[in-house]
């Protein structure tokens, strides 16, 4: 990773900023409880991993300005209310509650950070166990291809910018990239936010093979025969197995199903909400209008806007939706590959 998400800074912390990318390496300093809030809402930070670990980093830096109850309550409650679809943000913030709130005051901050360094630490082990699992999944097809390229599919972007370590999705693309197996991947873009920019730059970044699509060809791609695996990272998988991730996932999902090709999900176990019955319970996060209602780009060497709808025009921009998971091949977490019907057996561990 040529750079870091989320770093530990003095009595700070230092994010890269998402929103500058891929035009330019930014970063922002977070002091306080509404710094790191906000970077959450603007997805200066995004991807489901990362948001939970800043999530903690933001009560760490709550209890240094006051390691009260009721300060402790609030920046529980504030940060629970910045993002809704992504499980691991709950994760993270249950995680620090049950840390500290047992423990006085006094105790709070060196434990609060302590806990947050674990998030992090955790994460980067559980990256490099998806890498490894996922990467039996790309040798399979590497072996139905011959010398030829495996290609795989990916949405959003679930790499090291969504984590602290080498990615859900894209750990097992760059375990098999170190393994030497031939690659290719499609990207596609992922409007609004175009998170597929975010992909391909850190593809580039790391020499990795890849062509960006816009998000329409991918049935184009699949019905071809030119995709050997779809992989997709996830912001919350229910106990039945469905997955919420990125808005245009199921779409992808339902195109391989008609065509055969393989559908797999890799997430860590802190992304498996097993409170959650069915994706229908998944909450679905609904962003600003202007989100469709702009193009983003740069202009003179700046990120800039541009509008291609009037702002009187009414917009839909739900940022999720819901793969249902009969249309999911297998979920690859920390512990293994799992078919979804068997999915509490991965978060229990006992994948295989
Ligand atoms: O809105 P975002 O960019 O936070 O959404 C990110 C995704 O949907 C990712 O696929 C998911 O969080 C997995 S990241 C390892």
């Amino acid at each position: 990773m040529p750079h870091k998400t989320l770093y530990r800074d003095r009595d700070g912390a230092v994010i890269l900023d998402q929103t500058q990318l891929p035009y330019r390496v930014a970063h922002r300093r977070l002091e306080r409880l509404e710094d790191a809030a906000d970077a959450i809402r603007r997805m200066q930070v995004r991807g489901a991993p990362l948001i939970g670990a800043t999530a903690a980093c933001g009560v760490a830096l709550a209890m240094q300005a006051d390691a009260g109850d009721a300060a402790l309550a609030q920046a529980l409650a504030v940060l629970g209310e910045t993002r809704p679809t992504a499980v691991n943000l709950h994760w993270a913030l249950a995680r620090m509650r049950a840390a500290l709130a047992a423990l006085p005051a006094a105790d709070r901050v060196g434990r609060a950070w302590s806990e947050f360094d674990a998030i992090c630490a955790e994460d980067i082990a559980t990256n490099a166990a998806i890498g490894r699992h996922g990467l039996e999944l790309i040798g399979r097809a590497a072996a139905r291809r011959g010398d030829r390229p495996v290609r795989v599919m990916t949405h959003c972007n679930a790499g090291w910018l969504a984590t602290l370590g080498h990615g859900t999705a894209l750990a097992p693309i760059y375990a098999a990239r170190r393994a030497g197996m031939p690659l290719e991947v499609w990207v596609s873009e992922t409007r609004p936010r175009n998170q597929g920019l975010l992909t391909s730059w850190e593809l580039r970044e790391d020499g990795v093979a890849h062509r960006l699509i816009a998000d329409n060809a991918a049935g184009l791609l699949l019905a071809r025969g030119e995709v050997d695996l779809v992989i997709t990272g996830a912001d919350r998988v229910a106990a039945n197995g469905d997955t919420a991730n990125k808005v245009g996932t199921y779409l992808k999902a339902l195109a391989a199903r008609d065509n055969g090709v393989p559908f797999y999900v890799a997430a860590p176990r802190s992304t498996i909400d097993l409170a959650c019955p069915s994706g229908a319970d998944i909450p679905i996060e609904e962003r600003d209008g202007d989100e469709v209602r702009h193009l983003h780009g740069m202009r003179g060497g700046v990120p800039d806007a541009i509008a291609i709808a009037s702002p009187e025009v009414a917009v839909a921009n739900p940022a999720f939706d819901v793969t249902p998971a009969r249309l999911i091949s297998a979920i690859v977490t920390e512990t293994g590959i799992t078919p979804p019907d068997r999915l509490a057996e991965a978060a229990e561990g006992k994948a295989r």
